[in-house]
C-alpha cells in the first residue's frame, strides 16, 4: 500500500514571522496521524528557521529547487548537500514555473532530479501539459518527454521511493481544476509507463496532484485509485485549509 503524502508549496509568499506562524500552527496540528504524510516546501531562505520549528515533528521540509551540480562556481544555485544541512528531505524539481517563467529544460531537471537522489533528498517531481498542449491531444506526449528525461539520466531504479506530481499547468492556480477522471487517467498513463520499465517501483510510486486542490475537491480526487495525496500552492498557505487537505486522503 502506498502512503499519501501531502506537500504545501509556498512558492515565493511570506515573511519569516509569517512563515513561523504558519508552520507552528501546522506542526501543532498536524499531531494526528490521519494518515498521510505531511510536508512543506518553502522559501530557501526560511529553510533553517523552519526545520528548527519542525524538529521533532512529523511535518517533513523541503526545498522549490535544487542545484544540478554538487558544488562550485554556480552563482545563485543550492546544492542538494547544503539542503540537506539545514534539514530538508523533500526538493521539488521541474515545477512548471521554473520550467517556463525561467525556461529550465527536461534535461537541466533531471540533471537536478539526479543531484537530488545523489544526496539522499527525496525529488518531487513536477510534470505536467498547457492547455494548449492539452488541446492539441499532446498531454502524453509531454509528459513522455519530462519522464523520460529523468528515467534516461538517473536510471529507472533512481525512481524509488521518490514522488512525482502531476500538474496540469492550466489547472495551476487557476481555480481550474482537473475532473478526478482527467487527473487519475494522466496518473495511471505515469504508473503504466514506469511499470514498462520496473513494475515494482511502479506499484510504490507516489504520484500526488497539484492544481487547485482546495478543501472541498481534495477528497474526490484523493479516492482516485492512482492518486497519491497532492501538491498543494494557495491553500498551504494557510494551516486550516492545508490541514484539512491533508486529512482529506
Ligand atoms: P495551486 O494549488 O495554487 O493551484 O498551485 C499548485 C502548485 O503549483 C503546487 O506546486
Amino acid at each position: 500500500m502506498r502512503r499519501p503524502i501531502v506537500i504545501g508549496n509556498w512558492k515565493m509568499n511570506g515573511s519569516l514571522e509569517s512563515s513561523r506562524q504558519l508552520v507552528l500552527a501546522i506542526g501543532e496540528k498536524a499531531v494526528d496521524d490521519c494518515g498521510a504524510d505531511i510536508g512543506v516546501c518553502v522559501p530557501f531562505v526560511f529553510i533553517p528557521e523552519v526545520s528548527s520549528l519542525l524538529d521533532g515533528s512529523r511535518v517533513l521540509v523541503g526545498s522549490q529547487n535544487v542545484a544540478d551540480r554538487p558544488a562550485g562556481a554556480y552563482t545563485g544555485e543550492v546544492s542538494a548537500q547544503m539542503l540537506k544541512e539545514f534539514g530538508c528531505t523533500l526538493a521539488i524539481v521541474g515545477h512548471s514555473e521554473r520550467r517556463a517563467l525561467y525556461g529550465e529544460s527536461n534535461e537541466l531537471v533531471a540533471e537536478r532530479f539526479r543531484q537530488a537522489v545523489g544526496e539522499g533528498l527525496v525529488p518531487v517531481l513536477c510534470v505536467g501539459e498547457t492547455l494548449d498542449q492539452r488541446q492539441q491531444g499532446k498531454t502524453f506526449d509531454i509528459i513522455n518527454a519530462q519522464l523520460d528525461a529523468v528515467l534516461d539520466t538517473s536510471g529507472t531504479e533512481a525512481l524509488d521511493g521518490v514522488i512525482v506530481a502531476y500538474e496540469p499547468v492550466w489547472a495551476i492556480g487557476s481555480g481550474m481544476t482537473a475532473t478526478d477522471e482527467q487527473a487519475q487517467e494522466v496518473h495511471q498513463y505515469i504508473r503504466n509507463r514506469v511499470a514498462g520499465r520496473n513494475q515494482t517501483i511502479a506499484r510504490a510510486l507516489r504520484i500526488v496532484y497539484g492544481g487547485s486542490v482546495k478543501p472541498d475537491n481534495a477528497a474526490r480526487l484523493f479516492s482516485m485509485p492512482d492518486i497519491d495525496g497532492g501538491l498543494i500552492g494557495g491553500a498551504s498557505l494557510e494551516a486550516d485549509s492545508f490541514l484539512s487537505i491533508c486529512c482529506s486522503v
